[in-house]
């Protein structure tokens, strides 16, 4: 398998993984797991969305989040933005990245946003502007790219002509979000291969959501076409509000350990992040769907039973 050497991840757990949580993530456990990921060397983090508050309380403390995060040079702080008053306030608060949504099927555009598809484009048109006068990149992501739970599959040609519109209005950067596990790797590789020979130039990102257990197979089949850039969530947190039977994304110590394991970089120090998976256990008081920070690494080794060393055949 063609592998890149090396791939960048965007951290979305604060955002996209606490705007789900039922009881409110405190503003300083929030900028703590910012900064702890930071300190493990994180190069993206989507730290938050600014957003109607009444909509996803979780995200009410937006401003104050970025305000108090300690900034790594190196590390790039985003945040999500729905139309152009959230992409102002982010601006404001002094964010490096806006990241823009808006869905491939109307059904959900209309649950996570109240707009129809060509409203929310309207709406990005005016981010693009306000992130231009403040000379802020945009990476603009595409809810249900690969199927939608109200409307099922998602034809390609739609998917298309919702990156032909980004693309019109200036988005030098897509993102394809499978936002409730739908997508599989045969898929993820088709719609993968078409869209990039369609717009060149493009950088894509894939975001996945581990629904269905598919989301590292997915990622694999996207980078085997070339894609390098993938957002995980810490401890695998994550779920969209307003799409049924939605769950955590790709968890982030799982995919650094596996990258890691096939000899592709992260510049993320695994036994940090692992360390911050801890954290937000605590945080969320619950147990977080990673795999690593039960199983431990694939190089953890454990003491032989009794009798076995003694029997064991000497090494050529
Ligand atoms: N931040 C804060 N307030 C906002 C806002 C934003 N980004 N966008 C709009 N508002 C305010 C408006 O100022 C207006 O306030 P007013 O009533 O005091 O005048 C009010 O919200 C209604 O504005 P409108 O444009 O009609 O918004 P809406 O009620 O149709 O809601 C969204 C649209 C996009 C703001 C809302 O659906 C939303 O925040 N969705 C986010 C969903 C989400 O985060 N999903 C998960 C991530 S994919
Ligand atoms: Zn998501």
């Amino acid at each position: 398998m063609e592998l890149p050497e090396h791939v960048t991840i965007c951290e979305v757990g604060t955002r996209d993984g606490f705007q789900i949580e039922p009881d409110f993530v405190s503003t300083e456990a929030k900028i703590e797991v910012v900064n702890l990921l930071s300190d493990a060397g994180v190069p993206r983090i989507e730290v938050t969305s600014f957003v109607h508050p009444k909509v996803v309380p979780q995200m009410r403390d937006a401003e104050e989040v970025i305000a108090k995060i300690r900034r790594r040079p190196g590390t790039r702080y985003a945040a999500l933005v729905p139309n152009d008053k959230g992409a102002l306030r982010a601006v404001d608060a002094g964010v490096d990245t806006i990241h823009t949504v808006v869905s491939a099927s109307e059904s959900h555009n209309l649950a996570n946003v109240n707009m129809t598809i060509a409203e929310s484009i309207q709406k990005l048109a005016a981010v693009m502007r306000v992130a231009e006068q403040a000379r802020i990149p945009v990476s603009c992501g595409i809810s249900t790219s690969f199927g939608c739970p109200f409307e099922g599959d998602v034809p390609l040609s739609r998917l298309e002509s919702v990156v032909r519109r980004l693309v019109d209005i200036g988005a030098p950067a897509v993102g394809l979000a499978d936002t409730t596990g739908m997508a599989n790797p045969r898929q993820v590789g088709r719609v993968v291969e078409h869209l990039m020979a369609r717009f060149p130039g493009i950088e894509w990102t894939l975001h996945t959501h581990d629904t269905r257990a598919m989301a590292i197979p997915n990622i694999l089949a996207a980078m085997a076409c070339g894609v390098t850039h993938f957002d995980s969530s810490i401890g695998g947190l994550g779920g969209c509000p307003f799409a049924p039977g939605a769950s955590g994304n790709v968890c982030s110590e799982d995919l650094v350990h596996c990258l890691g394991a096939m000899g592709v970089e992260t510049g993320i120090d695994l036994d940090k992040l692992i360390a911050v998976s801890r954290r937000v256990q605590e945080i969320v008081a619950r147990p977080l769907p990673g795999q690593i920070i039960k199983a431990g690494k694939a190089t953890r080794r454990y003491p032989l039973p009794d009798g076995v060393a003694a029997r064991l055949p000497a090494r050529p």
